[in-house]
């Protein structure tokens, strides 16, 4: 057995790590502000060999992300190591890592040397003042923008710029990016926010909804759908000339749960099967208290049974999840 499967037939096949819940930006949609992380970091060499299980378990794909991942020092051999890791059919892992892409400039290349496949950006504005009032950091839109074509010149292709839409800071960047994604070569992707804050400042009035981001875009210029696989969490589009790609990720408004994928490990080492999960597990625990591999792999298939069908956003019983999602990875 090699594959993983949950009680509802879905092959989870993809593994995002937190290596940190410490940031350098404090985005009005993600954090209050605060300076430091909550939760442990732990060493690589445990992260690694979390990995390595979960990956003899059916995994092929290990997104790495935090609070932001470049942060920490070591996160270049990381990758590496992760480089040389097999999945249970023999095949090298598909690498990425999603970053708020500050410190990006000066890592791309390394991470590529690295084995590492593909990046993906947060930017949530291409207008420098948006941008600054949105991250809660000065000077950072250059450093960004420097670090996007650092990971284009260096391969880590398709770069993938992620925006989170919030109505009345960033909704009217919509069609600026749309010439962003033709003129910088970057798939943009559009994301629904989500109740995942530290602020609990969500409500549905705020998101910028999948039809919306579509109309919205026409009056820059027309898209049209292109195919996608069913497990994408992005529905795509391209420009009506060809040129360009954009994304939408609508977790609000077009749920893709029944198509999920996903396992995460947050940077403390816990397991947790849905952003909105209520609980999460300790697989750190179970390994410093002498675990065997065996027990660690019968710990996560155990887990991953228990994955919840779906998550509950904008329903009435809609509870929110136990960690907000700096404290959990992206
Ligand atoms: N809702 C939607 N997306 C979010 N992200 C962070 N917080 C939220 C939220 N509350 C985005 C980040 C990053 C990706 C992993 O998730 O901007 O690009």
């Amino acid at each position: 057995m090699a594959v993983l499967i949950d009680k509802f037939g879905r092959a989870i096949t993809d593994l995002r790590i937190s290596v940190t819940d410490r940031c350098n930006y404090k985005c009005v949609y993600c954090r209050t502000g605060n300076d430091g992380a909550i939760y442990a970091e732990l060493p690589w060499a445990d992260y690694l060999r979390m990995a390595r299980i979960f990956t003899e378990l059916g995994i092929r794909k290990v997104r790495i992300t935090g609070g932001e991942p470049l942060l920490r020092k070591g996160v270049v051999e990381f990758v590496r190591e992760l480089a040389k890791l097999r999945t249970h059919d023999g095949e090298p892992l598909d690498l990425a890592i999603t970053t708020n892409g500050h410190l990006l400039a000066d890592l791309a290349q390394p991470l590529k040397d690295a084995g590492l496949n593909r990046v993906t950006v947060s930017m949530d504005a291409v207008d420098p003042q948006t941008f600054a009032r949105i991250t809660r950091v000065p000077n950072g839109f250059q450093e960004v923008l420097a670090g996007i074509r650092a990971a284009s010149r260096a391969g880590l292709k398709p770069v993938k710029v992620n925006c989170v839409l919030l109505r009345g800071f960033n909704d009217d960047q919509i069609p600026a990016f749309g010439r962003f994604a033709r003129d910088e070569d970057v798939v943009v992707r559009f994301i629904e926010f989500m109740p995942l804050e530290e602020d609990r400042v969500w409500s549905p009035e705020i998101v910028v909804r999948l039809e919306e981001i579509l109309q919205r875009m026409a009056a820059f210029r027309p898209m049209v759908e292109i195919p996608r696989h069913p497990s994408e969490t992005a529905r795509r589009y391209c420009f009506d000339d060809g040129v360009g790609e954009i994304g939408i990720i609508a977790p609000v408004s077009h749920p893709f749960c029944g198509h999920c994928s996903r396992v995460r490990l947050t940077s403390d080492g816990k397991i947790r099967t849905c952003l909105f999960s209520i609980w999460d597990h300790d697989l750190a625990g179970v390994m410093r208290r002498g675990a065997t591999n065996e027990q660690l792999r019968e710990f996560i298939v155990g887990v991953i049974g228990r994955k919840e069908a779906r998550h509950h956003i904008g329903e009435s019983d809609f509870v929110a999840p136990s960690r907000t999602m700096v404290h959990i990875g992206g």
